[in-house]
């Protein structure tokens, strides 16, 4: 069974953010409350959401603004799932598309948005990551409107071994920098180690809800996740940032 189809991890989602919307990564409640009052949606938009997974922070935005919100993913049994969860609400679309791709779109967007889905370009591998996250954010900044907005939630994972806090120091930073991008950002690096010791926490209080959808799999790897996380933390290798950056 995926993780969205799971009752278990609905639960989790909604213990740990304040809101079930299956997040595969940290975007909490408040967390997206912020985003959305930090930039000026209105039901004329035309928003972006890459990585989108299952689709319901796309939703929520749309039910939030009334903006008109297309979310692509890589993954085609996520977007199907997604597709049938909003069918009949015709301010949604879901495609199956590879980020690396976006460049073929010629569509144009209001605010771009990529929640925890920058990480995975060159398959964790560090040597290639960081030129294709520089082509990534050019291309998907060609894709705004004059005045549009690509927001970028990102975890500095320990993965990337960071070594120092600040917003410009992060490999998405970083890549800003180096693309003449101006931004700015809201540091989530305390919702970000809270957000990790609460999900272990669920997880471990709903482990018998997991065993009894035959869910163990997805429960096991979860928790991997959090102990890893956890311990990023714990040796100050673990930081988070929302970034703005206008068009
Ligand atoms: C950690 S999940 C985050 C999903 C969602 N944004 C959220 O916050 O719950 C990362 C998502 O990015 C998608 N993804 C990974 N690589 C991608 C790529 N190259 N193009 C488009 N989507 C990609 C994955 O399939 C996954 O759904």
């Amino acid at each position: 069974m995926k993780y969205y189809e799971s009752r278990a991890y609905g639960k989790v989602c909604e213990d740990v953010c304040g809101i079930d919307l299956k997040q595969r990564g940290t975007m909490t409640k408040p967390q997206l409350d912020i985003l959305l009052s930090e930039s000026n949606f209105n039901e004329s938009h035309s928003i972006l959401d890459v990585g989108c997974g299952a689709g319901q922070i796309a939703l929520y935005i749309n039910q939030q603004t009334c903006a008109k919100v297309t979310g692509i993913d890589v993954d085609e049994d996520v977007i199907s799932w997604a597709i049938g969860e909003c069918k009949g609400n015709d301010k949604i679309n879901f495609r199956v598309l590879d980020v690396r791709n976006i460049s073929k779109t010629n569509e144009k967007f209001h605010k771009i948005l990529a929640i925890d889905s920058l990480y995975f370009l060159s398959d964790m591998k560090i040597e290639t990551f960081f030129e294709s996250l520089k082509t990534t954010v050019k291309d998907l900044h060609g894709l705004l409107n004059d005045g549009g907005e690509l927001i970028v939630a990102w975890s500095e994972l320990p993965f990337f071994k960071p070594d120092r806090k600040e917003p410009e120091c992060t490999q998405f930073g970083i890549c800003l920098n180096e693309l003449g991008y101006a931004y700015r950002s809201i540091d989530l690096t305390d919702q970000e180690v809270a957000f990790w010791k609460a999900y272990r926490d669920a997880l471990l209080l709903n482990e018998k809800e997991f065993i009894s959808e035959d869910n163990k799999d997805l429960y096991d790897a979860s928790l991997k996740e959090a102990e890893f996380f956890i311990e990023g933390a714990d040796n100050d290798r673990l930081y988070r940032n929302l970034y703005f950056i206008k068009k």
